[in-house]
């Protein structure tokens, strides 16, 4: 499934913003095999990406619902703590299969997809929360 960015993602708040971005454009690179997928190396580097998204951005998200008082909270916090489980289970996973480069590039894929679908539900009810009217962002333009 490839994303694009699009106004309706925009939560105005620049470091979440910015950040779903680059995610974006890492996540449809994954999915296009141009990221990710020609070495054990390069795909571990990717997976410690999604660790890193899931670990700290979604903290600085959930640090942004509770200074806007966001009532769906709470269930977008169980929805990070799912994700958060599913990528720190592949991690174990992976070193099971000895770090095999297929079994890793497709834990990637599946993680890609779930964030993906994540961002386009959950994080985008949030950004529309915050946002209600039409909103261009700077990211728009890219
Ligand atoms: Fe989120």
């Amino acid at each position: 499934m490839n994303m694009g960015w699009n106004a309706s993602l925009a939560t105005g708040i620049n470091a979440i913003d910015s950040e779903h971005f680059d995610f974006l454009r890492r996540m449809n690179a994954l999915l296009n095999n141009r990221d990710g997928c020609d070495s054990v190396a390069s795909a571990l580097h990717m997976l410690t990406f999604l660790e890193h998204h899931v670990l700290h951005h979604f903290v600085e998200e959930e640090e942004q619902m509770v200074l806007h008082d966001y009532p769906a909270m709470l269930v977008h916090r169980d929805e990070h703590v799912r994700l958060v489980d599913s990528v720190l289970n592949a991690r174990c996973d992976l070193e099971l299969h000895n770090n095999r480069l297929e079994v890793i590039i497709l834990s990637n894929r599946l993680l890609a997809s779930g964030l993906l679908e994540h961002l386009n539900t959950l994080d985008r009810s949030f950004a529309q929360f915050l946002r209600p009217a039409p909103f261009q962002s700077q990211w728009d333009c890219v």
